[in-house]
Formats: structure tokens, sequence, C-alpha cells
């Protein structure tokens, strides 16, 4: 799989690791930055991996910040895109069963590398389940996100 990794400075030390981490599981990162510790704005890094997704230019993204909660913000902003924010392994599962999520965000100052990389093994490995519940509970997510928001 395609994924698309970005991170600001809060996340920059994990993204590296995860750099190194998802090729050895099989997928390919597309790599969106930041590519050094200097301080960086986690809008603009969201933003480049949620549009990566929505745009079909990788299949899943992960944006890591501080604590995880301004890339979720950010990325959920972006039509297509539901960003959750994990850092646990029952979530990471349950999140994209339940609800598809595309974007997974994480906290670089909240999970060290080694729960970070369960984390995301969880959440590769899960598809969205197509019962019935669960696919109109997202249809009605993108019945909301057609009512209030343009295309990308
Ligand atoms: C940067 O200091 C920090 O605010 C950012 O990485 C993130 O945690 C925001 O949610």
């Amino acid at each position: 799989m395609k994924i698309a990794l970005g991170a600001d400075h809060g996340g920059y030390e994990l993204k590296k690791r995860l750099e190194d981490f998802l090729p050895g599981l099989g997928h390919e990162v597309v790599n969106m930055g930041v590519d050094g510790p200097a301080p960086a704005d986690y809008p603009d890094y969201a933003k480049k991996v949620a549009l990566a997704v929505a745009k079909g230019k990788a299949s899943r993204g992960i944006v890591v910040c501080g604590s995880g909660v301004g890339a979720s913000v950010v990325a959920n902003k972006i039509p297509g895109i539901r960003a959750g924010l994990c850092h646990d392994t029952y979530s990471a599962r349950q999140c994209v069963e339940h609800d598809d999520v595309n974007v997974l965000c994480l906290g670089g100052r909240v999970v060290g590398p080694d729960l970070a990389f369960e984390i995301v093994k969880a959440w590769l490995a899960s598809t969205f389940s197509k019962t019935q519940r669960h696919q109109r509970r997202l249809d009605k997510i993108l019945a909301i996100e057609k009512e209030f928001l343009s295309s990308p």
C-alpha cells in the first residue's frame, strides 16, 4: 500500500522511525515532509498528507505532530478524509472497521516508537466492515460532508 507520511517538528523523530518501519511491512512511503527538526507548522504537513489521500496519490496517510490533535483537526477539513487520532491498538483497528478512517494521526510526544509501530500495524491490517449499520453511518458522514463542504 502507498502511505503518505508527514509530520511537524513535534512528530519528526517518530516520522523518521516510521519511514524505516513501513517498508519492512511491504508498504511504500510517500514522503510529505518535514525532513528536519526545525520548527514547522503542522497544518502545512497534515494538509499535504490529507490531499495526497483525497486525490488518490496514496491509499492512506499517517500524520504525526506533538499530540496528534492538531494533525487530526487539519486532516478532517479535507473532503474525503476521515482522520482518527489513535494511541491504542483497539481504536486503530476499530476506526477502520467501523469508520473507514483513512488518515491515522499520532502524537510523537505521547507514544513511543514501539507502541506507535503496534498501532500502525493494527491500523494497516484492518479493513472497513461493510455491515449494514457501519455502511449506514458512513453514508451519513458522507452526506454531512456533501452538505457542508466542497470538493478538494
Ligand atoms: C507543536 O509544538 C505542537 O503544537 C504540535 O505539534 C501539535 O501537538 C499540535 O496539535
